[in-house]
Order: C-alpha cells, then structure tokens, then sequence
C-alpha cells in the first residue's frame, strides 16, 4: 500500500526545518547507503548523528505520534531515527530496494530494526524544483510521488524505488523507516481498510451495536497477527 498522508508537519515546522538545515554539516550520501545501492546514489546527507537531525527527527516523531492516519496504516513498532538528504545539480538516486535491516545506534547499542515501511517526508514545494519524483514501483504499476512541504508517502519497504535527477533547485526531505506491528503489507492494508470504516461507523452511526463488535474483530486479528 502506497499511503500519501498530509501536513505531516506544518508550515511553520517546515519552515523551521529549512532554516535548521541551511546551516546543517551535509555530507555524502553513501554514509548509509548498502553496497549495491551506493553505487546508484548521489546525494547529500546529514550524517546519523549530527545534532540538527537528532533534533529534527525528534520533531517527525513527535508529530508522528499523533498522527492517527500514520498509527492506523503503519501499527509501528519501532521507527528508525528520521535522516535527512538533499538533491540538487542533477543528483538523483537509482533504483534499488532498501536494506532489510538498520541497526539504529542512536541509543548507544545496536538495535535492529526491520524495515517493513519506508517513509519519505519532503521538506520544500513541489515547484522549488524540477525532477526529484520519487518513483515506487508498486502492484498497480509505477507510481510518480511529489508532495507539498510537509506531507509524507508511506511505502512497503519491499519495493523498487528511485528518486530522478532534481535539474532545476533543489529537493530537501527526510527519510525513514518503521518496523510494523505486521511484516506483510497485505495484512496492514486489510487492518488499515478494516479501522478508517470502523471510524466513518463511529462518526456516522455511534449507537450501532454491532460496532462494538466489528471493533472485537479488529483487535481479534491483531491479537493473532501482530508481532510483538
Ligand atoms: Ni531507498
């Protein structure tokens, strides 16, 4: 499941974002790439621990944890410390498929995470630059995505990406990823499709009795499919 989710952020964080990132210690981009993937990729990066994306990626966090659209779609279980990169001069990011384990060291140790979703949230408007379409080959084809500052795409890790060569401006973004509740995106998609009509049943229809237990069915299959 490919899942737009808007305003993320708001235009005042984004704007905040961009003045923080201005002055950020942008590194080579191939800091965190794998083997393979660093031969597609040419981009800037905030390197891991640099202060500005520790501090910025605690406000993605933040704004994730209310975000209710991104608890329902994702059930995370643990998210990656959000990264930060930057295209511009033609840079651009081949295909290749993210790795399917990142060892978060923010903490100290070493904790693996699985990267069921991949989540990039951009940082500046669409028409700031020219290129920069992250491309997602998803079941119904290639998808094209360019968002407005502050939205985010909620991708399966498991698919082919790439970002084209930004020709024009440049493209600014951050990019992570979540460890789900549920590995296989078919089942995060049926829970996703099963919890937005429990929630139109609620504003609509409150006093339904059988809500209650549409309800029980939710938490019943998370119980049996979640992986805690
Ligand atoms: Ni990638």
């Amino acid at each position: 499941m490919l899942l737009p989710i808007p305003q993320v952020l708001s235009a005042e964080q984004v704007a905040y974002f961009r003045d923080r990132l201005a002055h950020g210690a942008w590194a080579d981009g191939r800091i965190t790439a794998g083997y393979q993937s660093a031969q597609a990729k040419d981009n800037a990066q905030l390197p891991e621990n640099d202060p500005v994306a520790r501090e910025l990626g605690g406000i993605i966090l933040e704004a994730l944890a209310r975000n209710a659209t991104f608890f329902s779609a994702a059930l995370p279980q643990r998210i990656y410390p959000p990264l930060f990169n930057r295209y511009s001069g033609g840079q651009s990011f081949g295909f290749h498929v993210d790795n399917a384990i990142r060892y978060d060291r923010s903490q100290g140790g070493a904790e693996p995470v699985r990267t069921d979703l991949s989540a990039t949230l951009f940082l500046n408007a669409p028409e700031d630059y020219d290129g920069g379409e992250l491309m997602i080959e998803d079941t119904y084809g290639m998808q094209r995505v360019k968002l407005q500052a502050g939205d985010m795409v909620l991708y399966p890790g498991t698919s082919l990406h790439r970002v084209t060569p930004v020709t024009r401006g440049e493209r600014l973004a951050s990019f992570f990823w979540i460890q789900s509740l549920l590995r296989e995106d078919a089942q995060r998609r049926l829970m996703f499709e099963l919890d937005t009509s429990i929630r139109r049943l609620t504003q609509d229809v409150p006093e339904h009795p059988a809500l209650v237990q549409l309800t029980g069915v939710y938490h019943n299959l998370l119980r049996r499919w979640a992986d805690t």
